[in-house]
């Protein structure tokens, strides 16, 4: 069945509703640069960044995407300046408190992967109150990875499987892995989208992306839009996924 086209894509192919990704997962690269060919400080790209999310978690409800998970701040990121780093942080606390009864409205619950308890406590009370207040909405799941890296991710995951219960000699298996993962009951990502066309994962879902397509966009982010989405889900659905079989 066909979806119905966005206006800004009205051009596109029309999309197939069963065959939409339900986790999508997205880098959103590239805030720096549009500001920087701009002759602008970086943290104007990231404010603009910011900007670009909203029409795209929006589309994706609207699709009836299950889990949008976006790389917000990753472990690594602590390494920039630590002006860079109080903006970033103002913008979460920003955009929590001016999107989050909109979100709330069209269905979205607000959750977090990522060790959320070393970010500014400004930053950890407003997540506290946005996934409170979204709790039980049942339409996306918007995901933030925040003080997010897969390796420490995976650490924190065995550590915990350690100190719980489970027999004397028990092989830790994948499945347990998965459930002590931050991402436990959610589906694996379907689909990673990257902007501003670098081609890395950088530590990011390293366990969850095992089998997901990947879809590189030139776009620098604040540029990334619902027509360029639409490309990506388009591109998608051309893919044979055949993880690991013969299809
Ligand atoms: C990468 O661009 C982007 C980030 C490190 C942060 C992404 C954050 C946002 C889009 C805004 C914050 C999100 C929320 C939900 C409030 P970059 O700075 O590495 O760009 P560059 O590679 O061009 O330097």
């Amino acid at each position: 069945m066909p979806v119905q086209q966005s206006e800004s894509n009205q051009q596109g192919v029309p999309l197939v509703a069963h065959r939409l990704p339900r986790h999508i997962a997205i880098i959103m690269d590239g805030n720096g640069r549009w500001a920087q060919q701009r002759g602008l400080d970086r943290t104007i790209g990231h404010r603009e960044g910011v900007k670009a999310l909203k029409p795209i978690v929006k589309e994706a409800t609207r699709l009836g995407i299950e889990v949008l998970t976006v790389y917000a701040f990753s472990t690594e990121n602590w390494r920039r300046p630590s002006s860079e780093i109080d903006v970033l942080m103002g913008l979460l606390v920003e955009f929590l408190a001016s999107e989050t009864p909109e979100l709330k409205a069209e269905g979205v619950r607000i959750r977090t992967i990522g060790d959320t308890a070393r970010l500014p406590s400004a930053a950890q009370q407003s997540l506290a109150w946005a996934k409170q207040e979204t709790s039980s909405q049942k339409r996306l799941i918007l995901n933030l990875a925040l003080n997010y890296g897969a390796r420490d991710e995976i650490l924190r995951a065995v550590n915990r499987w350690h100190a719980g219960a489970h027999g004397e000699g028990e092989p830790l298996t994948e499945s347990a892995l998965s459930q002590h993962l931050d991402t436990a009951g959610l589906p694996d990502p379907d689909l990673l989208i990257r902007s501003s066309g670098e081609f890395r994962i950088s530590n990011f879902l390293l366990w969850q992306l095992a089998y997901a397509e990947i879809y590189i966009s030139e776009k620098l982010w604040p540029d990334f839009d619902p027509a360029e989405f639409h490309r990506a889900l388009q591109d998608y659905q051309t893919r044979h996924r055949r993880f690991g079989g013969l299809g």
